[in-house]
């Protein structure tokens, strides 16, 4: 945060421009939450909190300014995580802004046990696949899926990752790419169809995704097409692991049946955004004009195909998940 300003990378421009937007109000912060300028569990968690204080600066009525931010996006548990901190231990803008500091923290520092705590299933020579962006992008800094093979590769040890592109953002394309060519790690960006062909090949090793919520059973979701690699990795005996904070466990939903599924606009299936060969920025319809597509933005892959929960307190079965996180 910046005076009263938030400010956060704009992530649709990402791979092509890397650029700040500055956040002025609650409203702009919430807007850019539902725009997906600012997307990826934690992160939206971290933002959604400093938009609560923002709106405490406003003055304006906070319950209402909650309801704003969190009606952002229905599927994200760290959205209601952070924002009910806030407002629940917040009396004033320099509290609220404190809370909003403390969960940023959180993440950071979650995420890097998490990196801990995962180290061990990659060695050198491990080749990964991974779906979406679930890195520093999506949780503050380090990230979760992608927080032991950073540091993994920061070690020395020879990792390799097969990065979905994720359809219809292209999450994995855009940002997990480029977050791994920042590091320096060895990948190469498959088709979304692809990735049973190199689970049957012999070609993944381990799988690892991030989550969105996680219910008490075990059952997670996560971006669209979550549940497809799952299934296809059991029926390749391939590991099938979930890294996330424990913010992201949501123990009111029983099973992943009752976690809300978030239908977005259909525009985001009908066009892709990209640059040109002279580098501008464009986007193109791809599909008939008049052609309808469905927009589930998610998906649940249900606790039997999930080999463990990579959190910040250990690797959890998905079926001791409420003993271990229920009070
Ligand atoms: O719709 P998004 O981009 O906000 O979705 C979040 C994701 O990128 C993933 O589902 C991710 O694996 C979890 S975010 C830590």
């Amino acid at each position: 945060m910046e005076g009263r300003d938030v400010v956060a990378i704009n992530q649709p421009l990402l791979p092509h421009r890397f650029s700040l937007l500055r956040l002025r109000n609650h409203r702009e912060t919430a807007r850019a939450i539902r725009t997906m300028v600012v997307r990826g569990a934690g992160t939206i968690g971290a933002t959604a909190a400093y938009g609560l204080a923002q709106a405490y600066s406003e003055g304006v009525d906070i319950d209402r300014a909650y309801r704003t931010l969190l009606e952002t996006r229905p599927t994200a548990a760290d959205l209601k995580h952070a924002l009910d901190r806030v407002r629940r231990r917040a009396t004033s803008v320099k509290e609220a802004l404190a809370e909003a500091e403390a969960i940023a923290d959180e993440y950071v520092e979650r995420a890097k046990q998490i990196a801990k705590i995962g180290l061990p299933l990659i060695t050198s020579g491990t080749r990964v696949l991974t779906h979406c962006n679930a890195g520093w992008l999506a949780l503050v800094d380090w990230g979760s899926a992608p927080a032991p093979i950073y540091l993994a590769h920061r070690r020395g040890r020879k990792v390799f990752v097969w990065v979905d592109e994720t359809r219809p953002r292209n999450q994995g394309a855009n940002l997990t790419s480029w977050e791994f060519l920042q590091e320096g790690v060895p990948h190469k960006i498959i088709a979304d169809n692809a990735g049973g062909f190199y689970m049957k090949r012999g070609e993944v090793d381990l799988c690892i995704v991030g989550a969105d919520r996680i219910a008490a059973n075990g059952d997670v979701a996560n971006k669209i097409g979550t549940y497809q690699k799952a299934v296809v990795a059991r029926e390749n005996g391939i590991p099938f692991y979930v890294a996330a904070p424990s913010s992201t466990i949501d123990l009111t939903c029983r099973s992943g049946d009752d976690i809300p599924i978030e239908e977005r606009d259909e525009d985001e299936v009908h066009f892709v955004s990209g640059v040109t060969t002279g580098s501008k920025l464009a986007r193109v319809r791809v599909t008939p004009r008049r052609a309808a597509a469905g927009n589930p933005a998610f998906d649940v892959t249900p606790a039997r195909y999930i080999t463990g929960i990579i959190t910040e307190r250990g690797i959890v079965e998905p079926g001791q998940i409420r003993r271990r996180f229920g009070k």
